[in-house]
Parts: structure tokens; C-alpha cells; sequence
């Protein structure tokens, strides 16, 4: 049986760290779902089916992902898509607690989910998507932080507001 993993998280949108750490990873597992969960300490900009549709359009190329949404605990979400593992990109040391704090919740509730960190690209350690709409929001060029379509898809969202 080919391994499994889950690359979860607020994905609100999707850049270009966020699918650094999808590519390579889907180098190593043979079935790799990307699920977009609620994390209740954000208020995303995006629906979730919208992230979802926007995950879906810049991984197309990659025949192991499969992308969804889920609204619950990652534990039970891994356990439902019988996933080996969880992987989590890692960008700076100041990533290192939050990353340790959920990582033990995790392991609490559910002893045998394994987490594994892959360190983003240097290019991409500073980058969030916090930050990506930030600069949106206010113009900024943001064509080298997400890809094309995510670029758009900002433009139109805060065109909207
Ligand atoms: O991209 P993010 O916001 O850092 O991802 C965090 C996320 C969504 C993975 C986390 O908040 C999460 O797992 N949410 C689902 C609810 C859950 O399982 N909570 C317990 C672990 S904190």
C-alpha cells in the first residue's frame, strides 16, 4: 500500500511557499491531499470553497494531489483518508512554537498520526499569506509571492470590497 499524507491548513490564498512545500512533498508520498481547514484564531478572506477551487487550479499539474475542505479536526480528517502523515512547512524559528503546539495537540489525540516539518525554499521564508494580502489589499505587486490565477483572484476580491 502507497503512503499517504495530508498537507493541511488556512491556505487563505495559496502561494508560492504553500505550493513549494506541495510539490515536494508530493515527491514523497504517493497520494498527497491537501485539505483546507478552519483555523478559529483567522478570519479568511476567501471561502472555503474558493480556496479550495484555487488549490485545485495552481496543483493541476500534479497527479497524486487531490484537494478538499473539511470542517473539524485535522486528527479526524486524517484518520478518514487513512493518512500516514501530516506535513507542515516550516519557515523560521518563529514558526518552531506554533508548529510544536499543534503538533502535541495532535499527538494527543491521536497517538499514531506522524508530523513531518519540511523547510520552505530560502526564497520564501518570509512569506505568508497574511502578508501576500496585505500588500494586495493596497496595490502592491504581489506577482512573484502567489501564481497567477491567486494573483487575479485577490485583485478581484479586494476590487469587490
Ligand atoms: O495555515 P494555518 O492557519 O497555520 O493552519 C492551521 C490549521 C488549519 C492546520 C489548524 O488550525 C487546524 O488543524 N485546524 C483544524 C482544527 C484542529 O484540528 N485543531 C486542533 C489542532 S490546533
Amino acid at each position: 500500500m502507497g503512503k499517504t499524507a495530508v498537507v493541511p491548513g488556512s491556505f487563505d490564498p495559496v502561494t508560492l511557499g504553500h505550493l513549494d512545500i506541495i510539490k515536494r512533498a508530493a515527491v514523497i508520498f504517493d497520494d498527497l491531499y491537501i485539505v483546507v481547514l478552519n483555523n478559529s484564531s483567522k478570519n479568511p478572506l476567501f471561502s472555503s470553497e474558493e480556496r479550495v477551487r484555487l488549490i485545485e487550479a495552481v496543483t493541476a499539474d500534479i497527479p497524486n494531489v487531490k484537494v478538499e475542505t473539511f470542517q473539524g479536526l485535522l486528527v479526524d480528517y486524517a484518520r478518514e483518508v487513512n493518512a500516514h502523515a501530516v506535513v507542515r512547512g516550516l519557515r523560521a524559528v518563529s514558526d518552531f512554537e506554533y508548529e510544536m503546539q499543534i503538533t502535541s495537540m495532535n499527538r494527543v489525540l491521536s497517538e499514531q498520526l506522524e508530523t513531518v516539518f519540511m523547510m520552505t525554499n530560502n526564497q520564501y521564508s518570509f512569506l505568508s499569506s497574511s502578508i501576500v494580502k496585505e500588500v494586495a489589499k493596497y496595490g502592491g505587486d504581489i506577482s512573484e509571492l502567489v501564481p497567477e490565477t491567486v494573483r487575479k483572484a485577490l485583485t478581484l476580491k479586494f476590487d469587490q470590497q
